[in-house]
């Protein structure tokens, strides 16, 4: 009996794969996951794991009940002991669960957060949708300056800088606070009552739940109508304004180019003031790489104490999709610095002696175990990529030469046998840096 992966998720694999799915490279994500890192860490975050499941309702508390992600993309299950539980559809509700649970606000007053790691959400797949998605995410606890929000906008455009990418457009909006929201909610509805028999079915439903996410709606029907609704914008109070114009200010200071966007108010019930995303028309439908927003009430919400905070995610899926749409320079794939062969017991012996050698100093070094003969064992070194490949036998041995072949310009060095590894080791010092720029 064959086994196929479930709908909506992927493998990420060593091998070599087609245009389309060189995403899946396992290298990139080694190399991506090296440069957000080091971008955190230039930032000043530190990094935090949370366990992939939690308690059902951190969900539906700190995500929103009425959110999408809680009503239907969730996967909720019970366990042995009939707790309800739930596969993380997204990173932040966990780190504040971790952040109130561990009681970190006692040891200092801001905290400055990342993770990586996967996400489920039951959605319909799609380019760029995944029921298993990877996010690195980045929480600024202890800040309600508006500077803490332009610097975690800015270390989200740093990282599409520092990975290569063009053509992204950051759109911002304010959604104010809760009596704001509430007041604008009111005016929206008195606005589409009207027109609810002509919006879409969705929208339709979202009237009646949820009515802010019928300003998401891409059905343009819908667009048309909203073109005419009220502006959130016009509904912020001074402070919140005030908040909102030094962000635009700072973001235009710092050259982040940035466009307002009054109808964006994203689908997770926790923001206030700030919400942002970036976005890439060369994506396609799900053109968003990063989003996020400030978030002051959740840590509270949740059973902390009130604690301002704000912060972002970004797929990784959709960062190393757009890479490749946008022909940035990839890495290259790890392979070993050399291949050994050895035809005969005796060398098959000394070519496993040089190859612990060379690994006990931290040279990627493969050799060839089949036991074929020589020209499966050549084609075996030239399938494992290795910049150099020796071949050993009785003769180099017994005359300790050999022949160091490169394999790409297929030009032979001869060294002796007793120098192999001093020699190795040299060439290594000399190009491992550019050989191993993901490392
Ligand atoms: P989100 O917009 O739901 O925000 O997700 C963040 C990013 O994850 C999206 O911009 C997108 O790139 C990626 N993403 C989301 N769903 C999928 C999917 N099904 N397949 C592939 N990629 C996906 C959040 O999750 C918030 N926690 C962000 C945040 C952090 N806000 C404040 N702090």
């Amino acid at each position: 009996m064959s086994h196929s992966i479930p709908k909506g998720l992927f493998d990420i694999l060593p091998s070599d794969l087609k245009a389309e799915d060189k995403w899946r490279e396992v290298h990139l994500w080694q190399y991506l996951e090296n440069v957000l890192k080091k971008t955190a860490f230039d930032y000043a975050f530190e990094e935090i794991r949370t366990p992939i499941f939690e308690s059902t309702d951190l969900f539906t508390r700190g995500v929103g009940d009425s959110s999408d992600i809680v009503t239907k993309e969730m996967y909720t299950f019970l366990d042995k002991s009939d707790r309800s539980l739930t596969l993380r559809p997204e990173g932040t509700a966990s780190v504040m669960r971790a952040f109130i649970e561990n009681q970190m606000y006692q040891a200092k007053k801001t905290h400055k957060l990342f993770y990586i790691g996967p996400m489920f959400r039951y959605e319909r797949p799609q380019a760029g949708r995944y029921r298993q998605h990877h996010q690195f995410g980045a929480e600024a606890i202890g800040s309600s300056s508006p500077y803490q929000d332009v610097e975690i906008i800015d270390m989200l455009c740093e990282i599409y800088r520092r990975l290569g990418l063009s053509n992204l457009t950051v759109l911002i909006n304010s959604v104010g606070n809760m009596e704001t929201r509430d007041r604008y909610k009111n005016a929206l509805h008195d606005y589409l009552q009207e027109h609810e028999k002509d919006l879409s079915k969705d929208s339709q439903v979202r009237f009646q739940k949820n009515i802010l996410r019928i300003l998401d709606s891409k059905d343009p029907k819908d667009k048309q109508i909203l073109q005419e609704a009220p502006c959130i914008l016009d509904f912020l109070e001074s402070s919140a304004k005030d908040h909102f114009d030094l962000v635009c200010s700072l973001l235009s200071k710092e050259k982040i180019p940035y466009k307002i966007d009054h109808k964006l108010v994203r689908g997770l019930d926790y923001y206030n003031h700030t919400v942002f995303e970036v976005v890439c028309d060369e994506l396609g439908a799900q053109n968003t790489v990063g989003a996020g927003g400030r978030y002051d009430g959740l840590i509270h919400d949740l059973g902390g104490p009130d604690i301002p905070s704000v912060g972002f995610a970004t797929g990784m899926e959709r960062i190393l999709q757009t890479m490749i749409k946008q022909n940035v320079k990839l890495p290259k794939k790890n392979h070993p610095f050399l291949y050994l062969i050895g035809i005969d017991k005796t060398a098959f012996d000394t070519c496993f002696h040089l190859l612990t050698k060379l690994h006990r100093q931290q040279i990627p070094a493969q050799m060839d175990f089949s036991g074929k003969k020589l020209s499966i064992c050549l084609q075996n070194a030239d399938q494992s990529c290795a910049e150099y490949t020796v071949v050993l036998g009785e003769t180099e041995i017994q005359t300790n030469s050999l022949k160091l072949k490169h394999m790409a310009s297929r030009k032979e060095e001869s060294v002796t046998l007793s120098d192999l590894t001093s020699f190795i080791q040299k060439l290594w010092f000399k190009q491992g840096e550019t050989f191993r720029e993901n490392a």
